[in-house]
């Protein structure tokens, strides 16, 4: 099948976005430390561009976790698999994990539980994109860069088919019919 990526948010805008959200975890979370979980791979960008714009007086730790799907690609089952588990304990911990995008929200809801039963000091929820309109499971978002359309986005971390991760930009993927 073929398709084009047409500009979506240019990188100079997604950059803003991000220091908009480090001004506020800056402002919430003053003179603690906090522990930030990246959720593999389409976080990866957002959350090292994130890190680096949180201000010293507060002590930054990172951690990585991988998930996938049980059931087909396209249909999310809401059942979810880690596939990598987080190196440390976040048990008395303030977490904030770090997404790429909220779509039906059926991955974040299950993780989000799966990490309370761990009893962090708190828990919030940060995404670069999140797709308000696709969304058949309730998630509480407490950090949204930008609410965008029911479209399907590269770059930024973001894939298709693992592919353009690496765009500097989001991008939307045009199928030609
Ligand atoms: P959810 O469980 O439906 O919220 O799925 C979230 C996951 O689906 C995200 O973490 C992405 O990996 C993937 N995803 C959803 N929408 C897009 C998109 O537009 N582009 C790339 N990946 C997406
Ligand atoms: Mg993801």
């Amino acid at each position: 099948m073929s398709y084009k990526i047409l500009p979506l948010i240019s990188t100079e805008d997604v950059e803003k976005g991000i220091q908009q959200i480090a001004d506020k975890i800056a402002e919430d979370y003053r003179g603690k430390d906090i522990c930030l979980i990246c959720v593999l791979k389409g976080a990866v960008f957002f959350m090292t561009e994130l890190a680096k714009r949180i201000p010293e007086d507060i002590r930054v730790t990172m951690d990585f976790m991988s998930v996938s799907s049980y059931g087909s690609s396209t249909v999310s089952s809401g059942v979810v698999k880690i596939v990598k588990d987080l190196d440390e304990s976040i048990t008395g911990k303030h977490v904030i994990v770090v997404e790429d995008i909220v779509d039906t929200g059926n991955t974040l809801s299950y993780l989000l539980e799966m990490l309370k039963d761990r009893q962090p000091a708190s828990l919030r929820l940060c995404t670069l994109l999140d797709k308000p309109s696709r969304r058949t499971r309730e998630v509480q978002v407490d950090y949204t860069a930008f609410s965008i359309p029911d479209k399907f986005v590269v770059g930024y971390g973001l894939d298709y088919d693992q592919y353009y991760r690496n765009l500097p930009y989001i991008g939307v993927v045009e199928f030609d019919d």
